[in-house]
């Protein structure tokens, strides 16, 4: 693949994993990329590194604008492996290279490599790095998405280099946000802070807050395409997303034995259907958690099924409330239901769910055995008169 110039002596140098369908469990339907960039100046400054297997391919693309060893630094703004796992193999080859990254990142790179040889850096938050006709700042941002996490601000040429911020897991020839339909960008940046950032949220609200004073025309994150037409439209879905705002939307997921709790589903979707919202709804047979997620991100309600089995809950739904509970849902109106034989535990599971997760449950349906019609239809009055 040739690299791209994105401004004037800044070159895209990472590469995509077209292939790529589980992120730590995040479903990528559409593959990823590890961006990295690379700055030639006076001092020749790489932006972050790729995932292991990609170490050769990264060096290629480096050598098809420089000699890797005349590197003078390299900027590390997060040490997860996606964007650190082809360091040990650069390093090899940047031996003239010192890392500039924040003080957890230079404890983290120690812990992850054997770092013998290896110069570091350290910078915060407000520190500048002259590398000739430009001059680099740094902003921390930790827990977006690890302790370690900083971006790299160019004011010569306006650009933030968010590393995980602003990202996407998409995989595509392209490489701006003009070359691609915003709907599916947006689609996918949505996915990706639901799964992602989303338990990190405040930390999201700080850094806007940080980066508002900073002028910037282009946003190189670390994974998908380049912002540097709609940069209003993905700033206004930070704001939203990190501020947790809502729209008139349930989420309804379950999963079911013998049909009874997808009965009780219908019966809450019809109460949905009569009061106007949109909704989602999920047989966690058929769908993912990571796609349930993300609708779970702007909804309103979050409603959650499932039959007891074997004195507790079908795995794929316990799952999906381990998943909620780990990005917090909080804030959020919860509604429970089920069905059981002779052991009613499935709802005692599943509010300990929604207790720990911050879900204020505001109506739970749980029937014996199989639901009569009139029992569904006395489910969708009931909930419609609290919505
Ligand atoms: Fe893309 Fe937190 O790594």
């Amino acid at each position: 693949m040739k690299v791209v110039e994105i401004a004037k002596d800044i070159y895209s140098v990472g590469v995509r994993d077209w292939n790529v369908r589980n992120f730590h469990g995040y479903l990528t339907q559409k593959g990823t990329s590890y961006n990295a960039y690379l700055i030639m100046d006076e001092k020749v400054t790489l932006i972050d590194s790729v995932k292991a297997p990609f170490s050769q391919e990264l060096l290629e693309r480096i050598s098809q604008v420089i000699e890797p060893s005349k590197i003078d630094y390299v900027i590390s703004n997060h040490v997860e492996m996606d964007h650190s796992g082809a360091m040990p193999y650069l390093m090899k080859h940047l031996t003239n290279a010192v890392i500039v990254c924040s003080a957890a990142a230079e404890k983290e790179h120690k812990m992850h490599f054997d770092t013998s040889g290896w110069k570091f850096q350290t910078v915060k938050t407000g520190d500048t790095l002259s590398i000739g006709r430009r001059s680099l700042s740094f902003l921390m941002t930790p827990m977006v998405h690890w302790p370690d996490n900083m971006v790299t601000y160019c004011p010569e040429d306006k650009i933030l280099f968010s590393n995980d911020a602003f990202g996407q897991h998409l995989a595509s020839s392209e490489l701006f946000d003009d070359e691609l339909s915003l709907e599916l960008i947006l689609a996918e940046a949505k996915k990706y802070y639901a799964n992602i950032v989303m338990p990190y949220s405040s930390q999201v609200v700080a850094t806007l807050k940080a980066a508002s004073s900073l002028d910037i025309r282009m946003i190189a994150p670390s994974h998908g395409l380049i912002w540097r037409k709609n940069l209003p439209a993905i700033l206004d879905c930070y704001t939203k997303w990190s501020q947790s705002e809502t729209v008139k939307k349930a989420v309804i997921v379950f999963d079911s034995m013998w049909g009874s709790t997808e009965k009780i589903a219908y019966a809450i979707r019809h109460a949905f259907e009569a009061k106007g919202y949109s909704y989602k709804f999920f047989d966690l047979k058929s769908n993912h958690i990571s796609d349930v997620i993300t609708d779970c991100l702007d909804a309103e309600f979050i409603c959650v099924g499932s039959p007891t089995l074997n004195k507790n809950i079908m795995p794929s739904v316990a799952a999906m409330m381990t998943y909620i509970q780990g990005l917090i849902c909080k804030g959020k109106k919860g509604i429970l239901f089920g069905s059981y034989g002779w052991a009613p535990i499935n709802m005692k599971v599943m509010q300990r769910f929604f207790d720990e997760s911050g879900i204020e449950t505001v109506a739970s349906y749980n029937l014996n055995f199989v639901p009569k019609n009139e029992d569904l239809k006395k489910i969708t009055e009931d909930l419609s008169a609290k919505l």
